[in-house]
């Protein structure tokens, strides 16, 4: 890009981000790295570079990346182009973004930069992914958590607490949580918002005041349902705190996959306004079915009492929940009818996904914090909408005639 990211709209940014240079190269496709090891001009000067790397700072240019666990230029791209979409638009701080095997590797990271600064005590506000959920609760990094309501986040924190945790929207309920207010909340403590269902496009936790903007780019940001990747935004101190941790416990993402979720962003915010349009239809037309005891979706009437759609977020997402009164019984029923919905985990892709997170995506967690039995969850592609209902009233009818 020739103007900085503070100067261009965000659909710009995503289509240019990351790409500096490439006219230099002669090239117009993003190039792929795939050396595991680098040339260094000398022995001193590889020395520097350990350094360097060690130290956390960003790789300068014209510096040998020595071993691509510690750096890889592809992945570097694909880091910029996040932190562009991530940094606010009236701000001129830095942001920075670095990328990780998975989403789980990114939070796990913090984690660990919150345990090696001495603080490890979490608050964290459910529901959180299942998989963040059982990280939590297991102590498994050496910290301990204490669940709290966001509006009592506040009373949670202690001297030892390192990190407040939150998803919004939520998984899988599409909760929304007044990000603002638990950052005023926290007061000193960081702040970490999942903001996978959001995307960049409809949420910058950073400008919200947020130390932390993580998100599974295995979902929205690469689009395809073929690329698995995490990566959190953050300021470079803190991303200063987290290179070392990934380089040394591995925790990388690959250049192949850099290449694809970074590819995956050029197309991010035309995708998600289409989904999002699409999960809008969906929802409507899921509200006014009687079988149904409950519809999630944070864009239909009543679902946001605080006006955080518009405020908050440009708008309600693509992620869509409801419930039936039958339990797992009548969920397995309506999976089982479905001829164009794909049954299975993971959400953000081009097609519409289904799956029952008390049974899959949230097993691990508590009973007592498990989201309901009758509980379907729906990552709405980029289908017709009027397929996508065809196919959720076979659904449907297949548990009335149970
Ligand atoms: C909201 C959310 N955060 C984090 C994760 C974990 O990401 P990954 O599967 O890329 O490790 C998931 C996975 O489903 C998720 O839905």
């Amino acid at each position: 890009m020739t103007t900085t990211p503070e100067q261009l709209e965000p659909a710009t940014i995503a289509v240019h981000a990351g790409r500096e240079g490439l006219r230099d190269l002669g090239v117009h496709a993003l190039p792929i790295d795939l050396s595991t090891t680098s040339p260094m001009p000398s022995i001193a000067a590889g020395g520097d570079a350990y350094d360097l790397l060690a130290s956390g700072a960003a790789l300068p240019d014209g510096m040998s990346p020595i071993y691509r666990r510690a750096w890889n230029s592809t992945v570097a791209r694909f880091e910029e182009a996040v932190a562009a979409l991530e940094t606010p638009r009236d701000e001129l701080d830095s942001v920075e973004a670095i990328a990780f095997a998975s989403g789980m590797a990114a939070m796990t990271t913090v984690l660990l930069s919150r345990v090696a600064a001495g603080l490890p005590h979490i608050v964290a506000v459910r529901p959180l992914y299942g998989g963040t959920d059982a990280l939590l609760a297991s102590g498994l990094l050496g910290t301990s958590v204490t669940w709290a309501d966001a509006h009592d986040v506040a009373d949670a924190i202690r001297p030892e607490t390192g990190l407040v945790v939150i998803e919004s929207p939520a998984n899988p309920t599409l909760d929304l949580y007044d990000i603002r207010d638990v950052v005023r909340q926290a007061g000193t403590v960081p702040v970490l918002v999942d903001s996978t269902f959001a995307t960049p496009v409809l949420q910058q936790p950073l400008a919200l005041g947020a130390t932390y903007a993580l998100h599974s780019a295995t979902k929205y940001i690469g689009g395809h349902g073929d690329a698995m990747g995490g990566v959190v935004a953050t300021s470079a101190e803190r991303a200063t705190q987290l290179r070392p941790i990934r380089t040394i416990t591995g925790a990388v993402m690959d250049p192949w996959t850099a290449y694809l979720l970074h590819r995956g962003i050029a197309t991010l915010p035309v995708r998600m306004q289409a989904q999002q349009a699409n999960a809008g239809e969906v929802a409507r037309w899921l509200a006014e079915q009687p079988e149904l005891t409950r519809v999630f979706y944070p864009g239909l009437p009543g679902a946001d009492p605080t006006g955080l759609v518009g405020r908050q977020m440009a708008g309600p997402g693509a992620m869509v929940s409801f419930e039936l009164p039958g339990g797992l019984a009548a969920a397995e029923a309506f999976c089982a009818a479905l001829q164009l919905i794909t049954h299975a985990v993971s959400l953000g892709g081009i097609d519409t996904l289904i799956q029952h997170p008390a049974a899959l995506t949230h097993r691990p967690v508590d009973a007592a914090a498990r989201p309901g039995e009758g509980i379907l969850r729906l990552s709405i592609g980029l289908e017709a909408p009027v397929d996508i209902i065809a196919d959720l009233q076979r659904g449907l009818y297949a548990v009335a005639v149970r």
